[in-house]
């Protein structure tokens, strides 16, 4: 118990420093110690088993574990049984699927030996991937590990896969080549991070105890580069919505009554246009109220990221960028919130023409959210902005739709993100930098609201194709992720211990 209290102490304490050192300093500017002769065992045991290595993500990829189709729930649970029995070969204890309540289980393990000399970690991924239509664009099997140039190509080698077995791999190492970890280890992989985790909060809940930590890592989530590392410091929050509009309780034909009576197609087309306004913003109203300007340390993260539009435009095929015009590329992603409409339809839309007028017509938006926007918030301002912008000859609604988080944040100095700057010193012999995500992985907005857990993002992937056709993964970074991992758990142990003993000496 004490030793839990001069951690959480040691926590705040670190937490709680002033971030003077934002230039391009990150944490406390010491790289990773020396690694002890157990670390140096491990990592040369790590050696030994790359073809193994290679194995596990042939093996993992191969189960079509898409948790957004119904008719691939027996996939995804024949994946957590795989994951399962390979918790128990690395040598972690008390192994079990957990059921949620969904239909994709939970699966975790843990290992606690160490006690309380030394902190409890959380390690976060997920076995759950994303569709991969359109099918024919892929240049292999998307099911199937494809090893060419340097990369491996499938569904989930990166997200989150291949990250999890980094994780475990190396948990798996210092089990098996020095029979301890320097930390205590909790495992939690989830089936539905790829829909957003909606049963998730209520089984952080219902395992409170269970999953009790100091700290999450999680192997969800990519590194800025090859030779740079990134310490997260949020993401945008998001929020789904459909809006439907009707203009009649009939399709019509186009000849008999055309020109008399509204269209639906273009009365949702014209509420489409009046989202966006003049300057590339969100013209829904009070949109913006609750976001905060950029301070200038957000600018100086974000100066630090050299990021290469031209690069990007001719990496996507884009013909140009849009938004507001007063942010940046990266000052958009990182800090303004978005509303996209994702999906239209209405009347005829098969092949050849129909004339028909239709009575109906659906767009599915999706809201990316920044501090301290809310998921009710921006849902709220939507729908207010529809309806008062519906024509009197329409009826319109906006329901909720998917999933929904808040944005996450993450202070930048918390022991765990220090940790993980002195690892990124150490494996990239380069200053890590400070960076947003303008994606969203709710897992860590929840263990936040429910556990009340700090999250330090640790994937190592290059998110290279991750929801898209011929996801891939770099060899080298499903090396530099697994040695990493190795590295910071000794690192978090002997900082606690460190922390600990300025604290005896006060
Ligand atoms: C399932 O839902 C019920 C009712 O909300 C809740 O009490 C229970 O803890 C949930 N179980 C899990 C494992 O999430
Ligand atoms: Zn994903």
């Amino acid at each position: 118990m004490a030793a839990v209290v001069a951690l959480v102490v040691a926590f705040c304490v670190v937490a709680g420093l002033p971030s003077e050192a934002w230039a391009g300093r990150v944490g406390d500017g010491k790289p990773a110690a020396p690694p002890s002769p157990g670390l140096k065992r491990v990592l040369d045991y790590i050696e030994g088993q790359l073809d193994r290595y290679d194995k596990d993500l042939s093996e993992l990829v191969a189960f079509p574990s898409v948790s957004a189709l119904p008719d691939h729930t027996p996939h995804v649970l024949a994946a957590a049984d795989w994951v399962a029995a390979r918790l128990r070969r690395a040598g972690l204890q008390g192994v079990e699927i957990l059921p949620t309540n969904g239909s994709h289980p939970v699966v975790y393990g843990e290992w606690l030996s160490v006690g309380t000399a030394a902190p409890t970690v959380l390690l976060y991924g997920h076995y759950d991937v994303q569709p991969v239509d359109p099918l024919d664009e892929w240049e292999s099997p998307p099911f199937e590990v494809s090893k060419r140039g340097g990369y491996y190509y499938g569904r989930g080698v990166d997200d989150d896969k291949g990250g999890l077995l980094e994780a475990v791999q190396a948990v798996e190492a210092w089990l098996q080549a020095e029979g301890s970890l320097p930390v205590n280890v909790k495992v939690m992989l989830e089936g539905e991070e790829e829909v957003m985790s909606p049963h998730l909060p209520a089984f952080l809940r219902a395992h409170a105890a269970r999953l009790a930590a100091d700290v999450v890592l999680s192997a969800d989530g990519g590194q800025p580069g090859p030779e740079v590392g990134g310490i997260s410091l949020g993401l945008r929050g998001v929020v789904g919505m459909q809006v439907h509009v009707e203009t009649a309780g009939t399709d019509m034909h186009s000849g008999m009554k055309g020109g008399s009576v509204p269209n639906a197609n273009h009365v949702l087309a014209a509420l489409v246009a009046g989202l966006r306004n003049a300057n590339g913003g969100v013209a829904v109203e009070g949109f913006y109220d609750d976001v905060a300007p950029l301070t200038d340390e957000d600018r100086a993260d974000v100066a630090e990221y050299h990021f290469d539009a031209d690069q990007e435009k001719e990496s996507l095929g884009l013909y140009g960028f849009t938004g507001e015009k007063e942010y940046g590329v990266l000052e958009q992603r990182w800090f303004r919130p978005t509303l996209d409409v994702v999906g239209m339809w209405g009347g005829f839309t098969g092949e050849g023409i129909k004339t028909v007028i239709p009575r109906a017509a659906h767009a599915k938006i999706s809201c990316r959210l920044v501090p301290a926007q809310t998921p009710e918030g921006v849902l709220a301002k939507v729908s207010e902005h529809i309806a008062r912008h519906c024509p009197a000859h329409a009826r319109c609604r906006v329901i909720p739709m998917g999933g929904s988080c808040h944005p996450w944040t993450n202070p930048r100095r918390t022991a765990a993100n220090d940790a993980a700057a002195a690892v990124h010193r150490t494996v990239s012999a380069k200053e890590p930098i400070y960076l947003r995500d303008g994606a969203s992985i709710p897992a860590l907005t929840f263990f936040q609201q429910e556990l009340g857990l700090a999250v330090t993002k640790f994937g190592w992937g290059l998110s290279e194709r991750i929801h898209a056709p011929n996801e891939r993964l770099r060899a080298d970074m499903y090396g530099k992720g697994r040695r990493a991992w190795a590295l910071i758990l000794e690192e978090l142990a002997r900082r606690q211990a460190e922390a600990a003993g300025v604290r005896e000496e006060l």
